[in-house]
Order: structure tokens, then C-alpha cells, then sequence
């Protein structure tokens, strides 16, 4: 009898975003995720500064060794992201020119980078985290260059250089109420009613334990309502957002964060089956996830331990289908 796994028994694609340093040193990392995951995502090897470091440089050395990565195991790669106010390079941010020097520049970067994986990246986070907490458009260097319409050229431009990829507006917050979700849904259905060419939502549900179950229900079933196709893109529970230094993962914690990870599953996989473009967890196990260096504290958000073992959270995932 063949072992259970995540890609197995979940009726949706379920991905997980890769770091390729460790897919290159660690054979532990790289078998899980070739053993459990069926999509995956670069955690930073497509971003700006990763493959466009200077202006007329690109440098797809980690995007392609995880793209042949994905293609050797049958995964399907999600391209992260064409547009972000962060993981700038320095070029960027101290290039001087006209509202048209920007604009070629969003333009190239877009279509360079989409052109080079037609065919082997799927679909696109297009533009990343354009709306603040407080539902207005972030104040990023693309707003302040470009003005609010650079999000639908972004859409347009990577249309233009691969008219089969998948392409989705990408935020985080849907789930913390309706001031940033009501803008994100807004902002989307603005895009679609102009003809611009968006097939989805990434809700990437950086979510914590104590996160009400209404809020995240809210959060999908009301991105659902657009008819787009919904990712959840970079799924965290975290168990310690309190920033608490001393506290250490128990079977308790454990079995908060495996009820919630089920919440969520069971909540997504209720939407329609068109609309599953699947559930993407950020990181792979609590010993390469973001969120502990990121916040300078101890965590355990993910469904696989420090030693690469199936936690609670894992049987929660499971149990929500
Ligand atoms: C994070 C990576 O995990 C870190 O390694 C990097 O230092 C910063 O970016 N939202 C996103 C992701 O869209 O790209 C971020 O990834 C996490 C938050």
C-alpha cells in the first residue's frame, strides 16, 4: 500500500515555496518535497533582485535549477512575482528617468522574465502586495513612478509574452478584516471589468492560530465570489505572533494549529472545483520557514518539523478533505 502524502490525497494541487539552496545541499529538504508536493513556488529565485540584478543583467541560474527541478519530478511551478515594492535591486531603486524610462523598465523586467518561462512556469503572481492595511494602494516606488495603473499594464505586459500562463494579483490580509480584503476584491474586479487579463487571487494567509475562523472563511469564500480562480499562496499558521522568546512548541499548540490548517483546507476545497488553483504552503518545514528569522522570534507554522516529521498540523491538512 503506497504511503499517504499531501499530493495524493488532496483533490487540489498542493505546493510548497522552495528554497534552492536548500534543494541543492540538503537531500532531506528535496525529498520531501518531491514525496509530498505536487506545485511548487520559488521562495526567492524569480524575484527582481534574484534575476535582474543589474539593468541589462539577467541571471536565471537558481530559477532554472528549480525549474528543471520541477519538471524532472512533475511538478508544476508557479512563477513568484513580476511585481513587488520589496526584493528590489539597488539599479532599481536609484534609476532616474522620465515616466517612460519606468515604464519600459516595468515593461522589460515583466516580459523578459515571463517570456524566458513560457512554457515551464504556469502562471504568475503578477503584481504582490499593491494595497496597504488601510485599503489604499501601497505607496510603493511603482505608485510613485508609475501612478495606480501600472497594475493593469503589469497584467497586460505579461499577457503579451505568454498568453497561456495563468496570471494573479497576489496580497496578504484578506483575512484580517474587511477594510484591506474589500480593496484587494475591489481592485480585482476593477481589472476584470476592464478586460485586463487576470485569471486569480492569491490570498497568501501569513495566518496565526488564534486568527477567528469567521475571518478566514470571509477571506476565501468572499475572493471565491469573483468567479477568479483562488491560491491560497503562501499558507502560515503561526503559533507564536506575540513574539514570545521563551515559548516552546507543545502538543497542545500542535493541535490548535492542526484545527486550524483542517479550517482551511476543508473551507477552500468547498469552493468551486475551477476555482482550486491549490493551497500553497511558504516553506516547507519549521526549520526553513521565514518566520522565525523574519520576526526574530521562536515558531513552528508549518505542517513538517525541524527534523522533517509530519506534525499534527500535517493529520489537520489531511482531515479537511
Ligand atoms: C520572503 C522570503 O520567504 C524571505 O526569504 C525573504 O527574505 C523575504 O521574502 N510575502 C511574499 C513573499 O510575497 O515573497 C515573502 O517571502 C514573504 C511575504
Amino acid at each position: 500500500i503506497a504511503e499517504t502524502t499531501l499530493q495524493a490525497t488532496l483533490p487540489f494541487p498542493m505546493g510548497a515555496a522552495v528554497n534552492v539552496s536548500l534543494l541543492k545541499s540538503n537531500s532531506n529538504y528535496r525529498n520531501l518535497v518531491v514525496k509530498e508536493f505536487n506545485s511548487i513556488t520559488a521562495e526567492n529565485a524569480m524575484k527582481f533582485a534574484s534575476v535582474h540584478p543589474s539593468k541589462d543583467v539577467y541571471n536565471f541560474a537558481d530559477a532554472d535549477y528549480l525549474v528543471d527541478f520541477a519538471k524532472a519530478n512533475g511538478k508544476r511551478v508557479h512563477g513568484h512575482t513580476l511585481n513587488w515594492y520589496k526584493s528590489l535591486p539597488d539599479w532599481v531603486t536609484n534609476f532616474q528617468g522620465t515616466t517612460a524610462d519606468w515604464e519600459n523598465l516595468l515593461k522589460t523586467h515583466i516580459q523578459a522574465v515571463v517570456s524566458y518561462f513560457k512554457g515551464k512556469v504556469v502562471s504568475w503572481d503578477v503584481v504582490n502586495e499593491a494595497i496597504d492595511e488601510d485599503g489604499t494602494m501601497r505607496n510603493s516606488i511603482w505608485l510613485q513612478k508609475l501612478g495606480a495603473d501600472y497594475i493593469g499594464r503589469a497584467f497586460q505586459y505579461a499577457h503579451e509574452a505568454d498568453p497561456d500562463a495563468l496570471l494573479f494579483y497576489n496580497d496578504y490580509g484578506h483575512e484580517f478584516g474587511p477594510t484591506k480584503r474589500i480593496a484587494i476584491l475591489n481592485l480585482v474586479t476593477s481589472l476584470k471589468n476592464k478586460g485586463i487579463p487576470i485569471d486569480g487571487i492569491g490570498l497568501q494567509m501569513h495566518t496565526r492560530v488564534t486568527q477567528s475562523d469567521a475571518n478566514l472563511a470571509s477571506a476565501i469564500n468572499l475572493a471565491a465570489a469573483t468567479g477568479l480562480k483562488i491560491h491560497i499562496s503562501e499558507l502560515d499558521i503561526a503559533l507564536n505572533p506575540d513574539n514570545n522568546q521563551a515559548l516552546t512548541y507543545t502538543s497542545a499548540l500542535g493541535e490548535q494549529q492542526a484545527v486550524k490548517y483542517k479550517f482551511i483546507v476543508k473551507t477552500y476545497n468547498a469552493i468551486p472545483k475551477s476555482q482550486q488553483f491549490g493551497i500553497t504552503t511558504w516553506n516547507v518545514t519549521d526549520a526553513d520557514s521565514w518566520i522565525p528569522s523574519n520576526y526574530n522570534r521562536p515558531d513552528w507554522p508549518l505542517p513538517f518539523d525541524a527534523q522533517y516529521q509530519r506534525k499534527a498540523a500535517y493529520q489537520g491538512i489531511l482531515d479537511g478533505v
